[in-house]
């Protein structure tokens, strides 16, 4: 799967995330989450052999990041964000559709996640690539919410390549629309 962004020709990138891109990360992670990290934890992050922290750049400003973690046969996803302006555009699915790619390409079987039930568009996004609800962890979030666990299909069941394969010719359409040339 080639979700490279020359190839599709839209102004977006996407690269790994350096400590440059730390005061932009943290401005997006303030205004997105209730329990945002700290820098540090993204500095520790970052220099991690495990971690994979990657942002999407529209004109050279952050419009997105994600944080995923690999353990031998698992990756999982830690934290995805899309900036508050560029919300409903299809960053988050790009992000998500990246580290599907990613974690194929480690030869991981599976995203595992964990998400706050009351987050709906969150979950509407896991939802659309067929990840399911497997359990929950009792006040896992600092403000005491319950997390809902959630895990992709098989990620070389062909019917889960067939769906990201789909989605992602609507979702290249989307980004043309609204980050093409
Ligand atoms: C969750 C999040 C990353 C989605 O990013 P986004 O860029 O707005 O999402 P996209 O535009 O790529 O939308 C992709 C899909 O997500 C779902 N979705 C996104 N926003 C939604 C909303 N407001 N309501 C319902 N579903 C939504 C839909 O399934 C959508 O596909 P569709 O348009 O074909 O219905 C974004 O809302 C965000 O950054 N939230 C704050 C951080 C967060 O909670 N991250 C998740 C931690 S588990």
């Amino acid at each position: 799967m080639n979700i490279e962004p020359e190839t599709l020709n839209l102004k977006l990138d996407i690269r790994p995330m350096t400590t440059a891109d730390l005061p932009q990360v943290m401005a997006i992670e303030q205004a997105s989450y209730a329990t945002p990290w700290e820098e540090t934890a993204y500095r520790q992050t970052l220099n991690s052999e495990q971690a994979y922290l990657d942002v999407v750049t529209f004109r050279g400003e952050i419009v997105g990041y994600s944080g995923m973690w690999h353990f031998v046969d698992e990756v999982h996803l830690g934290t995805i964000v899309s900036h508050p302006t560029a919300r409903g555009k299809g960053i988050g699915e790009l992000l998500l559709v990246n580290v599907i790619a990613r974690a194929t390409d480690l030869n991981a079987e599976h995203v595992t996640l964990e998400v706050r039930p009351s987050n709906h568009p969150a979950r509407a996004l896991y939802e659309k690539y067929n990840f399911s609800e497997v359990g929950y962890r009792k006040k896992y979030y600092r403000d005491g919410e319950d997390a809902l666990l959630m895990t992709s299909p098989p990620l070389r069941d062909s019917d889960f390549q067939s769906l990201v394969h789909i989605n992602l010719e609507s979702l290249l359409a989307r980004l043309a629309k609204n980050f093409g040339a």
